[in-house]
């Protein structure tokens, strides 16, 4: 009872002070003092690679700034989110009111995100979004003080139902699993593929992050669909297509995804994601110096290829590097740093890209297909692709 009672204090204190911040400009901390950076993301779990490819993408750029961002020292705070909605929500709280970070940086998981765009609008604290893409974010729930370096849920699945349809498929199966990206994965790719003529038969999901896929894949196998177009990351991607290969399906009904199913997996897929076509903003090949200048100091750096995950940890800090030089590092006058944040065109592996005016990258989505551990671009699905930003309304 009094543990209990001293939670709902506490978290009331909380609340309170989150209001209280929403009111008050942060207090503008000197200029020579360190930049406070606030890096939650997961290190544990299934999408643990993919927080750790973001986390050295952002360590790389600020080595390449000298160590630095808007000419200050850096001091980081760090906090394993372990992709758990339900721990979000303080783990934000304790990076903001506690360590007082002046710009919070995360995260992978859609979920986890909107409890952090949450504490963003509440608090008015600076987020950078370097991955999740809960459509909200910089749709419904968009602020001047919100921006993502990644990509909407929306745009990577969006063209692949064109490139299906174009293939010849028509009656199609969805696989993901029941949380923002998935079921946000799969209504882009069904809104574009249904609107071309082509029929989803089935929607399955199963809860994140469960990988008991055998159930599916006897369903998938008696349905006999023309196709099968799922989200997957991580280390539930690689257990997938593996799954999918050994269940006899991989020569016989083929399989599409964005392109998060084949992103920092190859090593551990094999032979089982030959061949897969999928869609994102990315492709290790690019043709561009940024691109080859970025996965050699990457491997040297860290000796592992570099994936989509590094490339938008890596623009979080040029974001943060642009929009910070421009102001001369000071957070003092929020509404200058957020419009010289808006003006950075960033240079970015995946080719330079600009905010959107609800502060989510208009990019190119490329068709990729994977040939032995690259995703090879085969050419660009969606040239400048804008995410609708439903409901956006910036204040
Ligand atoms: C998400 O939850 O938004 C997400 C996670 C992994 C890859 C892509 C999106």
């Amino acid at each position: 009872m009094t543990t209990r009672r001293k939670f709902v204090q506490g978290a009331a204190a909380l609340a309170s002070a989150s209001a209280i911040g929403a009111l008050l400009p942060t207090p503008a901390r000197a200029q020579s003092a360190k930049l406070r950076i606030g890096m939650m993301l997961p290190y544990t779990g299934t999408f643990a690679a993919l927080g750790t490819a973001i986390t050295q993408g952002f360590n790389l750029a600020v080595d390449e700034n000298a160590g630095k961002l808007g000419g200050r020292d850096i001091e980081y705070f760090t906090v394993d989110d372990e992709s758990e909605p339900a721990k979000a929500t303080d783990n934000a709280n304790k990076l903001v009111q506690r360590d007082k970070v002046d710009v919070l940086v995360g995260t992978v998981h859609s979920g986890v995100v909107m409890a952090m765009v949450k504490v963003a609008r509440d608090s008015g604290a600076l987020l950078v979004i370097p991955n999740a893409g809960a459509n909200a974010a910089t749709g419904s729930q968009c602020a001047p003080n919100i921006f993502r370096t990644s990509f909407s849920n929306w745009q990577p699945a969006h063209p692949m139902g064109k490139v299906m349809y174009d293939k010849g498929h028509r009656k199609v199966v969805t696989l993901t699993w029941k949380y923002g990206a998935g079921e946000e994965s799969v209504e882009s790719f069904k809104e574009a593929f249904t609107k071309l003529g082509g029929s989803v038969v089935k929607e399955m999901y199963l809860p994140f992050p469960n990988v008991e896929f055998q159930p599916f894949l006897t369903e998938i196998a008696s349905l006999r669909p023309d196709a099968v177009f799922v989200f997957f990351a991580g280390g539930g991607a690689v257990k997938f297509t593996k799954d999918y290969m050994a269940a006899g399906l991989k020569d016989k009904i083929p399989l599409y995804g964005s392109g998060f199913l084949t992103d920092g997996t190859l090593p551990a897929q094999g032979a089982s994601a030959q061949g897969l076509l999928t869609t994102l903003h990315y492709g290790d090949g690019i043709d561009n110096a940024k691109n080859k200048q970025f996965r050699f100091a990457y491997a040297k750096k860290f000796g592992v290829q570099a994936d989509v995950y590094a490339v938008q940890g890596y623009d979080a800090a040029l974001l943060l590097a642009g929009g910070l030089t421009a102001v001369k590092g000071s957070f003092g006058e929020r509404s200058a740093l957020y419009s010289a944040l808006e003006k950075v065109k960033v240079d970015s592996p995946r080719g330079p890209w600009v905010m959107s005016k609800a502060h989510n990258p208009i990019q190119d989505i490329y068709l990729r297909r994977v040939d032995g551990n690259a995703n090879e671009v085969i050419g660009v699905a969606w040239k400048a692709l804008e995410d609708p930003a439903r409901g956006c309304k910036m204040a």
